[in-house]
């Protein structure tokens, strides 16, 4: 079985999500369609560097992503790093021939974004960009159920992406509320997730009308470059910095196909922890996700008998999208970790295969093109066409 040697950027939250992948992904997915080893982690400090090779199960730790790119022995760049590096390292992964998987969103703007897509066509490398929410089963599904016309012509998309970690005014002023780093806020941390969600379900889509707001305009400055996402409550009595980046998005959607559609992102929403929806109406039903219940998919079928119309619970397992790798009795439980595993054995399949995934930076790109129409749209007032 060929072996492909990953090279990880960036040690925290994503780091820890994707290394688990590269490990569980061959016990899940078997026979697998390659082995992914963790070669070398990367990361600012030598003490974090060190940290996450032996935390993540890493053969080898650095400090210079530049030479770690250059490397004979690395296969696959694996992007983990906040999102003002992600473009730098992508163009020098695909000129040195690499295979890449970027964390989302795949640039601060369309533009940045373009850069990456140019450098990867053409270049040979396969390019992903890590949307892993879609590789939820009930998410899969629910494009196999549009897929096979179970729905009916869609009509209508609702999506929302709701958190509140960010909620309490004394949360650190992370890398995620500086504009130069994170590009924008709730937009490309999060709404991007839910636009992922209406391009896989739906399709393109052609314009925005977009409002977005800031609720809180400074923030405590934090030390260290690991965003703790609002764990420990923050710092009331450190000197405090200004936030350039929306907290809160919502948007009216019209779409190529003719459909219509809605989202609202926001990390302020108090009691909300993951509240990533969707909701689908078709001319011959409807289907309705929460990602807090990530195992289940609601769906209305509307050539039911009339006297059993209704939502109906699916209980993702063995006979849905990526069944035979997971575990054999449906709601045993999909958790976070089982996306990326997911994510990361249709990464290596498409190494294996040489076909582009999906998402790829193709995807990316498209998504970034939204986003910047919805921030456009917010600061005109007005519907903005998807350039
Ligand atoms: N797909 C998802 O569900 C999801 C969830 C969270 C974050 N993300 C994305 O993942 C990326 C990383 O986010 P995170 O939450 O892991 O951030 P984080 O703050 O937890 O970790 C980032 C790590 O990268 C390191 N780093 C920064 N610049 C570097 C550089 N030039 N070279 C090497 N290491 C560097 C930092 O020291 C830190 O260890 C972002 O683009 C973010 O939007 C995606």
């Amino acid at each position: 079985m060929r072996t492909l040697n990953v090279a990880m950027i960036g040690g925290g939250f994503m780091g820890k999500a994707h290394a688990l992948a590269y490990a569980a992904m061959p016990m899940y997915f078997w026979p697998a369609p390659a082995l992914p080893r963790r070669k070398v982690v990367v990361d600012l400090t030598e003490e974090a560097a060190q940290d996450a090779q032996r935390r993540f199960g890493f053969d080898e730790s650095a400090t210079n992503w530049r030479a770690v790119v250059e490397r004979d022995d690395v296969d696959i760049i694996d992007i983990c790093t906040p999102n003002d590096s992600h473009a730098e390292i992508a163009i020098a992964a695909a000129r040195a021939g690499k295979h890449i998987i970027c964390e989302k969103p795949l640039a601060r703007t369309a533009a940045e974004a373009k850069t990456m897509l140019d450098a990867v066509v053409g270049s040979g490398s396969i390019h992903m960009v890590a949307f892993n929410y879609r590789r939820t089963p009930a998410v899969a599904l629910a494009r196999k159920f549009i897929e096979d016309g179970r729905i009916g012509e869609v009509l209508n998309f609702r999506g929302t992406y709701l958190q509140d970690w960010s909620a309490n005014p004394d949360s650190p002023l992370s890398w995620r509320f500086q504009k130069s780093v994170a590009g924008s806020g709730a937009i490309g941390d999060i709404a991007t997730h839910a636009l992922d969600f209406a391009r896989y379900l739906v399709g393109d889509v052609a314009s925005v009308n977009a409002l977005v707001k800031t609720y809180i305009p400074t923030r405590p400055k934090q030390s260290g470059t690991v965003d703790k996402l609002g764990v420990g409550g923050g710092n009331r009595d450190a000197e405090r910095g200004p936030v350039d980046v929306d907290d809160e998005v919502m948007t009216m959607l019209k779409f190529a196909n003719g459909a219509v559609g809605s989202l609202e992102a926001t990390r302020n929403a108090y009691g909300r922890n993951n509240f990533l929806t969707f909701e689908i109406h078709g001319s011959k039903g409807s289907l309705a996700f929460n990602y807090e219940r990530r195992d289940e998919l609601q769906a209305m079928f509307a050539d039911d008998p009339e006297d059993a119309r209704g939502f109906r619970t699916i209980y993702t397992g063995a006979p849905h999208p990526y069944g035979d790798g997971l575990w054999p009795i449906p709601a045993l439980g999909i958790g976070y970790g089982d996306t990326k595993i997911i994510e990361c054995y249709d990464l290596i399949k498409a190494i294996v295969s040489a076909e582009q995934p999906s998402p790829n930076f193709e995807d990316g790109y498209r998504i970034s093109l939204i986003a910047d129409a919805i921030a456009k749209s917010a600061e005109a007032g007005a519907w903005v066409d998807v350039a």
